[in-house]
């Protein structure tokens, strides 16, 4: 007691022991439960993978199908909470209304924020999971002055956010089945990534014994920043803004400056020093989905395969081992569905937040759980007496 270990940004500290996800950044290695995150985007899908994240095990086929009803039964909101979303500016960031509308699942859904009550735990992971796309689509109909569109439960999950994000009371809308699986894929690669800020902001709020929803909320805050979740959106602004190949050496030479904030957004990992595996994975499907939409010669994505190949053949990037990240090539899809970039995090949010969920239910059932309270090295004033207002 008394002697502490300073890590400021927790780069060599470990606050929990966890069996959920393993990474290994000097291999460029991510396993959810063992298993490759490779296999699970290209042959699982994502409520399979919630399965395997929630409860250790890839489910049954009765297994798979119970908790796909389950999901699907959860979808609605309660109706009053459609008077909360009209609280908010129509121009408001569509992650401002969800930390607010999440927060707000507290006070709609207070039957089940008894965390000592093992059935409401459940119930909350499973209204967290099965309401989140309900909640993100409705924060973008209410951004661009459309009015909700409710869920069908007769669609699967990714299908069924494509629609609610994109159908218009005057038209019929088909959800095109390759948008769904590239949807689903993104759903996938963003399901958990082991003790991330957003994570270990929900097992810190979580360790005082906040509800649910508010700890939930609070890693929707947390991801919303430039350096975690955010960085899907700043890197598609990005992109743009280089707009034609021939600018790539101003904006690599401005990352490469120390005296410039300005960094190459996409790129780098606190853990990744090799490559990241999820960013190999979302590359693939970029292309596949572009060809089958018959939009290959995207602008964007030249600007992003060009500065991805300038920026790994120069020293700066290849000595400090900065690749491409998730978020590097995420944004070029969802562009090319029809999302604007203010929904790009929003969609990380609503993907990692079974992770989230995952990890709060393992915190909740460690027997030697903690407040989680870090110290610090203070170098403040040293105890002096009190002068008043008119000697000072
Ligand atoms: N462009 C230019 N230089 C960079 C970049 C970049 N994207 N990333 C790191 N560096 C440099 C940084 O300036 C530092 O240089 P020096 O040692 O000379 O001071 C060195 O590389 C190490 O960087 P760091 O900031 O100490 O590393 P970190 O582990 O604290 O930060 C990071 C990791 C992801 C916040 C950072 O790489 C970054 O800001 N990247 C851009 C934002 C981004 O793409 N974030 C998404 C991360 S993956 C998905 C997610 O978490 O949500």
């Amino acid at each position: 007691a008394g002697v502490f270990t300073y890590d400021p940004g927790f780069t060599s500290t470990a606050a929990c022991d966890s069996t959920i996800t393993y990474i290994d950044g000097e291999a460029g290695v991510l396993l959810h439960r063992g298993y490759p995150i490779d296999q699970l985007a290209k042959q699982s899908h994502y409520l399979e993978v919630c399965y395997l994240l929630l409860y250790g095990e890839l489910p049954s086929a009765a297994q798979l199908e119970e908790f796909e009803t389950l999901v699907t039964r959860h979808t609605m909101i309660h109706e009053q909470m459609h008077n909360f979303f009209r609280g908010f500016r129509r121009d408001a960031h569509p992650m401002a209304t969800m930390v607010g509308v999440v927060g707000a699942m507290s006070a709609f859904y207070h039957d089940s924020t008894d965390i000592n009550d093992e059935h409401q735990r459940e119930v909350a992971s499973i209204r967290l999971i099965a309401k989140m796309p309900t909640i993100a689509a409705m924060a973008y109909k209410y951004s661009i002055g459309q009015p909700f569109v409710y869920p069908r439960n007769d669609l699967d999950y990714a299908s069924n956010f494509l629609r609610m994000c994109f159908s218009v009371p005057a038209e019929e809308y088909e959800v095109n089945p390759i948008l769904a699986r590239a949807m689903d894929r993104i759903f996938t690669l963003h399901a958990d990534h082991e003790q991330n800020a957003s994570t270990s902001t929900v097992r810190l709020a979580s360790s005082s014994g906040a509800n649910p929803f508010a700890c939930i909320a609070a890693g929707i805050a947390c991801l919303w920043g430039p350096a975690h979740g955010g960085a899907n959106q700043a890197c598609l602004e990005m992109l743009r803004e280089i707009g034609t190949p021939d600018r790539i050496p101003e904006f690599i030479e401005r990352a490469k400056d120390k005296n410039d904030p300005f960094r190459l957004m996409g790129f780098g990992h606190r853990v990744y020093k090799n490559f990241d595996p999820r960013a190999k994975v979302m590359k693939e499907s970029a292309d596949e989905v572009l060809e089958l939409l018959g939009i290959e010669n995207n602008p964007t994505l030249q600007v992003a395969k060009e500065l991805e190949r300038v920026a790994l053949e120069d020293p700066y990037f290849a000595e400090k081992k900065l690749y491409p990240n998730v978020d590097f090539y995420s944004g070029i899809i969802l562009d090319a569905m029809g999302f604007p970039t203010s929904m790009f995090t929003p969609i990380f949010a609503l993907a990692r937040t079974v992770g989230w969920v995952s990890q709060w239910k393992e915190q909740l059932a460690d027997p030697q759980l903690k407040i989680g309270r870090p110290r610090q090295l203070y170098l403040g004033a040293a105890a002096r007496n009190y002068v008043d207002i008119e000697t000072r």
